[in-house]
């Protein structure tokens, strides 16, 4: 079969044959899954959220290995960035952070949720406290320093392609990114924050609306992209949320929409780099089997449900900040990693999940839906819709 043909700006902007972004998802969009998207003629991003620079550099050149096709790279930046200084070294002033943890990260814990850790443990039958010192390294690093910046840093310094921001604004980042010919993508669950960052000098805004697996707003995609798309034009808006085949592009595309930014639908591809058990979860997941949270990280995201976020959810507690509530979800999940506990570790997916039923190779994800999506706007809706304005 010929090759399908699906063009938008947004191909020229970001220099690949169709408008398909693989969203950067943390710890599970690495190099094999990037280069495969690429290579396929989209765009792949890797989720480097936790990544520290010299992982970033080893996912870049790897990538660099298994293909010469665009690609990006995916952090979550704290809120209140300022502009880079000097040299153009991005700076971030929301990474004044506190200073590494002199106690333990339990004990940094207010008195109730370090019971709410301990009641989990015994809830869920999970070896009590094993897994401190594995969390203690982590929660350091986190908490060690300028870590947001030092990302940016390498990654302007690996000349990527494409710097995407799936939290915070990378406006303030544009500047030096743009020096080097490289293009700043950003995500938003809502207007405010859209026009906040094509103001700020975004090139893309990805519109996502609450559908989504992983960080999610309030909005529906269909509600959302639109009044994005009036509030920020001339800038291009690529849409993401519960876009899981060629229908969803099309109709992303009819929308208004310049192109897709795919994450939960490629969860499930064989190159994903994460647990088999997980990508299990999303095949057998019906279209009611995710739940949105902020057990996990503070915020709210959307995951595969499980007896722990029930347990969670029923004892009412608020969610502490980020970095905070990392050190709850985090205990409790090395602890259950450690029994052999898969099901009750963070397991983001979008509701699209009910629609996926087989894990291929992330080439076929990708030429399916490209290959559907020309199709629907092409002929098939001409078929199936008699439309006309005169
Ligand atoms: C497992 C998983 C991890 C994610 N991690 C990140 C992340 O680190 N950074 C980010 O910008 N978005 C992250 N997201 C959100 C995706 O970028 C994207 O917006 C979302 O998956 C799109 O909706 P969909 O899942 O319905 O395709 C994650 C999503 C999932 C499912």
């Amino acid at each position: 079969m010929a090759r399908p043909t699906l063009h938008t700006r947004l191909c020229d902007i970001l220099d690949i044959e169709y408008p398909v972004i693989l969203a950067g998802m943390g710890g599970v969009a690495t190099a094999e899954l990037v280069a495969a998207v690429s290579e396929a003629g989209g765009l792949g991003i890797v989720g480097a959220a936790s990544m520290p620079p010299d992982e970033i550099e080893r996912q870049v050149r790897r990538i660099r290995d298994l293909t010469s096709k665009p690609f990006g790279v995916d952090v979550l930046l704290p809120s209140g960035v300022a502009a880079p200084q000097g040299d153009g070294a991005a700076k971030a002033d929301g990474d004044a952070p506190p200073q590494p943890p002199q106690r333990s990260p339990r004990e940094m814990l207010p008195e109730q949720y370090r019971r709410f850790i301990d009641s989990a443990e015994q809830e869920f039958g999970l070896p009590r406290r094993a897994a401190q010192e594995e969390m203690s390294q982590g929660i350091r690093r986190g908490f060690g320093g300028n870590f947001s910046k030092s990302q940016v840093d390498a990654i302007l310094e690996l000349k990527v392609p494409v710097f995407a921001a799936g939290l915070g604004n990378p406006g303030p980042y544009a500047d030096a990114f743009h020096a080097q010919g490289a293009k700043v993508i950003g995500l938003v669950g809502n207007v405010k924050n859209a026009r906040r960052i094509a103001d700020a000098g975004t090139d893309v805004v990805v519109a996502q609306g609450t559908e989504a697996g992983g960080h999610t707003g309030r909005i529906g995609t269909l509600a959302l992209l639109p009044q994005v798309i009036d509030a920020v034009a001339p800038t291009p808006v690529a849409a993401a949320g519960g876009i899981g085949d060629g229908r969803g592009i099309a109709a992303a595309l009819a929308a208004g929409a310049d192109g897709v930014w795919v994450g939960t639908a490629f969860l499930v591809s064989r190159e994903a780099s994460w647990p088999q058990l997980l990508k299990d979860r999303i095949l057998a997941a019906t279209e009611e089997d995710t739940r949105v949270t902020r057990l996990y990280s503070g915020k709210t995201m959307r995951n595969i449900n499980n007896p722990l976020i029930e347990y969670w959810e029923s004892q009412k507690l608020d969610a502490l900040p980020m970095g905070m509530q990392g050190i709850i979800s985090g205990e409790i999940m090395a602890a259950a990693r450690q029994a052999d506990k898969l099901e009750l570790v963070m397991n983001p997916a979008g509701q699209i999940s009910g629609m996926l039923h087989e894990s291929r190779p992330a080439k076929e994800i990708f030429e399916a839906m490209v290959t559907e999506a020309a199709q629907i706007l092409s002929e098939g809706l001409r078929a199936r819709v008699n439309a006309s304005v005169s």
